[in-house]
């Protein structure tokens, strides 16, 4: 065998591995020139009897014939094993693009960060408080009484430590109070834990939005409804009405439920708001006393309100979402509408 035939050799072997149409048919051309009778290791085998002049060249192209021969055979196999990725033979250039489907923001993330950046222009910075919580921050300073049924093994997830899972928001106000004097003007936005069963309105982990303001200048009962008037219209719209309901929470003094006129019917009443035209939003009132006791404040020289609004509750009101189990299941065709 001479050069010209050996490079002859070279280009019809590769020619035969891109022209084989099947992975049975490249493994025949394999065989055929690497095989232990194929022509490579043929031609390796006839280098002795090349004229000598020849033999450094004719070797040098066979060891190269050999490298490109493997190398032809690997892009074909993998051409072979994966059309469409490689590009080979059956792309469809033609054929839609897939296009990923767009994540979209929670509807709870979405309330939480509306409610924030309102309560935000408003002076309230963002506080925080662990799930896991102490009897003193969750129940004994904020005054609970020692036999109040919240407290109740029924009602809490206890530890066996004494600790508990927060059943709401409000111990972060006595961490806050606990951490710095007054002023303090914060919201605190997380998980609480209750023992509910489950229904379209009550699940076991919901959250809360909690907030307070506590100054040494006087602050009133006409500031809390102030503060949350210009929440309503912010989250609601301008023709929203807000009316405070007598109420007792163990921690305020005087306490209120507050209402927003509904948004579906504008306050005529219809089915969402039970005819009343109302829907409970918050609880509120005028920090006790004996909270600020409890954190080491003199009651005398402070003035604050709390309030606490649930985020499914607004949630549900805002997107017109029938069940609170929808909130947690991540079912994507839930979650799509909010994309
Ligand atoms: N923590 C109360 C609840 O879970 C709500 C509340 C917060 C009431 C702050 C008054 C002041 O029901």
């Amino acid at each position: 065998m001479n050069l010209a035939e050996l490079s002859a050799l070279h280009d019809e072997s590769l020619a035969a591995v891109r022209a084989a149409a099947d992975t049975a048919a490249l493994e025949q051309v394999r065989i055929r020139y690497l095989g232990r009778n194929g022509l490579i290791p043929a031609t390796m085998k006839q280098l002795k009897e090349v004229a000598p002049a020849e033999r450094p060249e004719f070797g040098r192209r066979a060891n190269a014939w050999r490298q490109a021969f493997g190398q032809e055979l690997t892009v074909r196999t993998e051409a072979l094993a994966a059309p469409a990725a490689s590009g080979g033979g059956t792309f469809d250039c033609t054929l839609p693009g897939r296009w990923p489907r767009a994540g979209a923001q929670h509807p709870l993330s979405r309330v939480i960060d509306e409610v924030t950046r309102i309560f935000g222009r408003l002076g309230f910075t963002v506080a925080d408080g662990p799930d896991i919580e102490t009897r003193f921050n969750n129940f004994t300073a904020l005054n609970t009484a020692t036999h109040h049924p919240s407290m109740d093994a029924a009602d809490t997830f206890w530890f066996d430590d004494d600790r508990l899972l927060r059943t709401q928001t409000s111990p972060v106000q006595i961490r806050a109070m606990l951490a710095q004097p007054p002023p303090v003007r914060i919201i605190t936005p997380g998980r609480c834990y209750r023992r509910d069963t489950t229904d379209a309105t009550h699940s076991a982990n919901f959250h809360q939005i909690e907030g307070l303001y506590v100054d040494t200048r006087p602050v009133s009962l006409a500031d809390l409804k102030a503060t949350l008037a210009t929440f309503a219209r912010e989250m609601m719209g301008p023709g929203v009405g807000v009316r405070f309901r007598p109420h007792f929470f163990p921690f305020t003094e005087p306490s209120v439920e507050v209402d927003f006129t509904c948004h579906l019917c504008r306050g005529q009443g219809c089915r969402v708001c039970k005819q009343s035209g109302w829907i409970e939003i918050a609880g509120a009132g005028m920090v006790d006393p004996r909270v600020y006791r409890h954190v080491g404040y003199d009651p005398e020289g402070v003035y604050g309100f709390a309030f606490g609004m649930g985020i499914e509750r607004i949630a549900m009101i805002r997107y017109g979402i029938a069940d609170i189990r929808h909130l947690y299941e991540n079912d994507l065709r839930f979650l799509a509408q909010f994309a």
